[in-house]
């Protein structure tokens, strides 16, 4: 029986420099098939302690860690409309094919280059209060990563992904 590939699938590009360490020699990955995996729709694969949240965005299909970039919420239960995915932790929201923040977590804290964002509330909901002491300042120091990616080929209609060797 043939097998019908979806060719309008691609790898999406993102920013080179955001390409995760260790997959210049890395192991490849099977992460499912096309067709299993249509335009909107993303699912976690996971290769030993690695978790990654594979995509498909409008842009192509993408894979990242399947850890939010605040703090590591696994973000294939969260929310997806077309390259941004929301975490269903504290609302942060990230764009998957630029690897920018479009927006910062509830709690606050600082972006990826060090700028500090103070708490804040989704309209209709009263202003969040800092809880005091520790928690605070952990809040205010937790700072919002960029993604790693890591490269997606598709392969007759099956995606592989190469992340880094855990040959121990
Ligand atoms: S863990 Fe994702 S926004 Fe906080």
């Amino acid at each position: 029986m043939s097998i019908d590939h979806p060719t309008f699938a691609i790898p999406a590009a993102f920013p080179a420099e955001l390409t995760a360490p260790g997959v210049a020699n890395g192991a490849v990955i099977e992460a499912g098939t096309v067709v299993d995996l249509p335009e909107g729709t993303m699912r976690r694969v996971t290769y030993r302690d690695l978790d990654v949240l594979i995509v498909h965005t409008p842009a192509g299909i993408l894979a990242v860690d399947d850890r939010c970039p605040h703090m590591s919420a696994p973000l294939s239960i969260g929310s997806l409309e077309g390259c941004v995915v929301q975490c269903p932790l504290h609302e942060g929201r990230f764009d998957l094919c630029s690897g920018e923040v479009v927006q910062m977590p509830t709690t606050g804290g600082l972006d990826a280059d060090g700028e500090y964002h103070p708490t804040w509330s989704p309209a209709g909901k009263d202003p969040k209060v800092d809880p005091p002491g520790k928690k605070a300042e952990a809040r205010r120091l937790t700072r919002v990563r960029r993604f790693r990616y890591y490269p997606v080929h598709l392969v007759e209609g099956r995606i592989e992904v190469t992340v880094p060797r855990q040959d121990g």
